[in-house]
C-alpha cells in the first residue's frame, strides 16, 4: 500500500514539474489534491484497513499531501516569475533602434524681423495695434489727407473691391483708426501687417508685402524725437554706431515728410556694393503727422503734434541678410527658409 502511495506522490511531482503554465499547474493540483484525487480515494477506503495500516497510511497520505502542496507552491512561483519575464521581454523597448528623424520647423524670416522690431518698440514703451487688410477708402486715403481725386493716390496703385472698399495699400490707415479710438489721448503704437499694391512682381516688387507702421502723438513732439527714435531702433537692428539721415520727401499725410537713410552697416559708410558706393541705405518713409490728419481724427493740431513712419519689412530683411530677390520670401522653398 505504501509503495502505491509513493508511486502516486512521484506521479504528482512529475506532473507538477511538467506544468508549463499556471493553468496546467492548477489542473495538476486539482488532479492530485482535489476531491477525486487518488490519495483521497484511498482515504475513502480506510475502513478496510486494520488499525496499524490505517495509522501508517493516514500519516503517509497527510505527509504526501503536504509535500504535493509545497511542490505546487514552489512551481507556481517559478511559473509566475517566468510569465512576468516573458511579458517584460515582449513589451521591451529597443533603445538601440534608430529614431525617426523629426523635422522641426522654424519661424519665417519675415515673422522674425517683425518680432525683433516689436521687441525693440515694446522696450521703448510702445503698444502694438492692428487693423483690417480689407480696408475702407475712408481710412486708407481720406482720413490721411488724400481726398477722392487726389493725384497722390496714384503713388499706390490699389486693388479695389468696390468704390469704398480696398485691400489696404499701406499700414497707415491704422494711424487714423487708432487716433479716432484714442479720443484725444497721447499715442505710441507700432502696427505690423500685410499690405497690397497693384505692382508687377519682380526682384524688388511684390503685389503683397509687409510694413510696420509707427505713430506717436502728444505734446511737444518734434522731428528730433523721430530722428532719435529711429537712430535707437537701427542701432539695435544693425549694430552700434549706425547713423540716421533725413532727406526731404513727400507724403500727403506728413508735413514735413522725409526719406530715411541708415549709414551702411556693411562698409560702415565708406561705400560698397550694398550701399552702391554712397555709404547710405534708404530704409523707410516718415514725417510729422499732417495737421489735417490730426484735426480730422479729433486732435487739436495747435496743441498736439505727432510723428509717423512706415518700415518695409521685406526691404530691411533683404538688407540685413543680403537677400537679393523679394520673391524668395513667398515661394516657400525650405532650402531658403531653413537658413534663418
Ligand atoms: N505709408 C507710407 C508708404 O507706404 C509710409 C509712411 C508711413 C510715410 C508713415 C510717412 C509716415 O509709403
Amino acid at each position: 500500500m505504501i509503495s502505491k502511495l509513493i508511486e502516486i506522490r512521484d506521479q504528482a511531482r512529475a506532473k507538477i514539474l511538467e506544468a508549463k503554465t499556471i493553468q496546467e499547474l492548477y489542473e495538476a493540483k486539482s488532479l492530485y489534491l482535489g476531491k477525486k484525487s487518488p490519495l483521497q480515494e484511498i482515504l475513502g477506503k480506510m475502513r478496510e484497513f486494520n488499525a496499524d495500516t490505517k495509522k501508517e497510511v493516514g500519516q503517509k497520505i497527510n505527509e504526501f499531501k503536504d509535500m504535493i502542496e509545497k511542490e505546487v507552491a514552489k512551481r507556481q512561483e517559478v511559473l509566475a516569475l517566468a510569465e512576468v519575464n516573458k511579458k517584460l521581454e515582449s513589451e521591451a523597448i529597443d533603445v538601440t533602434l534608430p529614431a525617426k528623424n523629426i523635422k522641426v520647423g522654424n519661424l519665417h524670416i519675415l515673422t522674425k524681423t517683425i518680432e525683433e522690431l516689436e521687441e525693440i518698440f515694446l522696450g521703448m514703451g510702445y503698444n502694438i495695434a492692428e487693423g483690417p487688410e480689407v480696408e475702407e477708402d475712408l481710412y486708407n486715403f481720406e482720413m490721411l489727407n488724400l481726398p477722392k481725386g487726389h493725384p497722390a493716390r496714384d503713388m499706390q496703385d490699389s486693388f479695389y473691391i468696390n468704390p469704398s472698399l480696398l485691400l489696404r495699400t499701406h499700414t497707415s490707415p491704422v494711424q487714423a483708426r487708432t487716433m479716432l479710438e484714442s479720443k484725444g489721448k497721447p499715442i505710441k503704437i507700432v502696427c505690423p501687417g500685410k499690405v497690397y499694391r497693384r505692382d508687377d512682381d519682380d526682384a524688388t516688387h511684390s503685389h503683397q508685402f509687409m510694413q510696420l507702421e509707427g505713430l506717436v502723438v502728444g505734446e511737444n513732439i518734434s522731428m528730433a524725437d523721430l530722428k532719435g527714435t529711429l537712430s535707437a531702433v537701427f542701432e539695435e537692428m544693425f549694430g552700434d554706431g549706425r547713423k540716421v539721415r533725413f532727406r526731404p520727401s513727400y507724403f500727403p499725410f506728413t508735413e514735413p515728410s522725409v526719406e530715411v537713410d541708415v549709414s551702411c552697416f556693411k562698409c560702415g559708410g565708406v561705400g560698397c556694393n550694398l550701399c552702391k558706393g554712397n555709404g547710405w541705405i534708404e530704409v523707410l518713409g516718415a514725417g510729422m503727422v499732417h495737421p489735417n490728419v490730426l484735426d480730422m481724427a479729433g486732435y487739436d493740431s495747435k496743441k498736439y503734434q505727432g510723428f509717423a513712419f512706415g518700415i518695409g519689412i521685406e526691404r530691411i530683411t533683404m538688407l540685413k541678410h543680403g537677400i537679393d530677390d523679394i520673391r524668395n520670401f513667398y515661394i516657400n522653398d525650405p532650402r531658403f527658409l531653413r537658413q534663418f
